[in-house]
């Protein structure tokens, strides 16, 4: 017969149970909620990437079939993640954190790195990041050094944006180098994705001319990006809507974009905004012809007296002398190329 108090032992023993189930419990959810906030940064899974589809892919390219583009709004919500995240919205909205009127710091022109390397730095021939994990730290011809991915930055923030570098400790560093890290993390190292790059374009046989650009300007360019090429700002004032394409505010003349043939191969994959490089818009001497034309124009100058300290290795565009050949710059800047090339056969693969 159950006595009184052998039912209050019983329901004491009871009491015992369900109070260490409940703080095991709470112990779980605790371990559970500050993994997710501190967890360990190990690389969140990759979404899918946004790539190339038609074409074969160049041989030692490294390909990936073509499915939705990464999204970070798939990542967790760890420290990581959120790294990841922050990275995206300073490539994406640069001037909103690193412009003339940026929330973080003043250090740029009020240019977005998506501006040119286009959604994000995903887009198939419109400078996209998916090498960099792969390739980086490499040597460069420009330098003649070694460069990491936090120099590479650097050099658009200095030249693309015609600002000043940030520390490789900033926060900021820190996060675009994560997002770019992880665009490419699973690709093997050494190897090229199809549709990094530029697009190829055959050289024209002439000089491409800033005269005939001037009308292809006025005719698919120049209803976003303004007549004098100056862009236009959102209501805010904050960052771009149409980026300018000269002018104080654009680029300088040391970025990649002010050589002509990586202008003419950015157009034509990516402009009028909505072309694609396997969808173009305008023809190849459309191309040429408008990026000798906006290259024409008046921009920021930077100097560069430690570019290209071996000078045979500068690209057949590059706009500005000394030279191993007596071409003259004008020759250089604008073409006809073909003949320079074939005065130096070993830059014919360096394009
Ligand atoms: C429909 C509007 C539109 C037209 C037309 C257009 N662009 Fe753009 N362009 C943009 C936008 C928007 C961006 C920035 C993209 C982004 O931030 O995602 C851009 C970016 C650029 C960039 C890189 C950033 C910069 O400012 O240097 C260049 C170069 C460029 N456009 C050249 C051209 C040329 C040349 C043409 C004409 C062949 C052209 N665009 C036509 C909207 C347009
Ligand atoms: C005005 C256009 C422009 C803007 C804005 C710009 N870049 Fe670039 N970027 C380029 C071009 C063009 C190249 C490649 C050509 C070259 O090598 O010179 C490049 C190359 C790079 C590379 C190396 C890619 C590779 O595969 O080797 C990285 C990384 C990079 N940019 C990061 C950035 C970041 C981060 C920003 C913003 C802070 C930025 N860029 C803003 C034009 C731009």
């Amino acid at each position: 017969m159950e006595t009184p108090s052998d039912s209050v032992a019983r329901l004491s023993r009871l009491v015992r149970i369900l109070l260490l189930l409940t703080s095991a419990l709470v112990l779980v959810v605790v371990v559970v909620v500050l993994t997710q906030l501190y967890g360990p940064a190990s690389p969140p899974p990759l979404a899918p990437v946004a790539e190339a589809n038609e074409g074969p892919p160049p041989s030692g390219s490294y390909h990936r079939p073509a499915t939705a583009a990464p999204d970070t709004a798939t990542l967790p919500h760890t420290a990581a993640g959120r790294q990841i995240r922050y990275g995206r919205d300073l490539i994406a909205h640069t001037a909103r954190y690193l412009g003339p009127q940026g929330s973080v710091a003043h250090l740029t022109n009020g240019m977005n790195c998506q501006n040119c390397h286009l959604d994000a730095g995903t887009k198939g021939f419109a400078n996209n990041y998916l090498a960099v994990a792969a390739t980086y730290p490499k040597l460069r011809a420009r330098s003649g050094t070694m460069v990491t991915t936090q120099m590479r930055v650097n050099d658009c923030l200095e030249r693309s944006l015609n600002g000043r570098p940030l520390a490789d400790s900033s926060r900021e560093m820190r996060a675009i180098v994560a997002y770019i890290n992880w665009l490419g993390h699973d690709i093997p190292k050494g190897k090229k994705v199809y549709g990094t790059g530029f697009t190829k374009l055959a050289y024209l046989p002439r000089a491409a001319d800033p005269v005939i650009g001037k009308a292809v300007f006025a005719a698919k360019c120049q209803s976003c990006h303004g007549p004098h090429g100056e862009g236009k700002q959102l209501a805010d004032g904050r960052e771009y809507q149409y980026p300018p394409l000269w002018g104080k505010h654009s680029y300088n003349d040391g970025a990649g974009l002010y050589r002509v043939t990586n202008l003419a191969r950015y157009v034509k994959a990516a402009m009028p905004f909505g072309a694609a490089f396997d969808h173009p818009q305008l023809t190849d001497a459309q191309a040429w012809d408008v990026a000798a034309f906006v290259n024409s124009q008046p921009r920021p100058h930077l100097n560069t007296p430690r570019d290209w300290p071996d000078i045979s290795k500068k690209p057949v565009d590059h706009p500005f002398g000394p030279y191993t050949d007596s071409f003259s710059e004008r020759q250089h800047k604008y073409g006809p190329y073909q003949p320079i090339e074939d005065a130096h056969p070993q830059l014919a693969k360096a394009k």
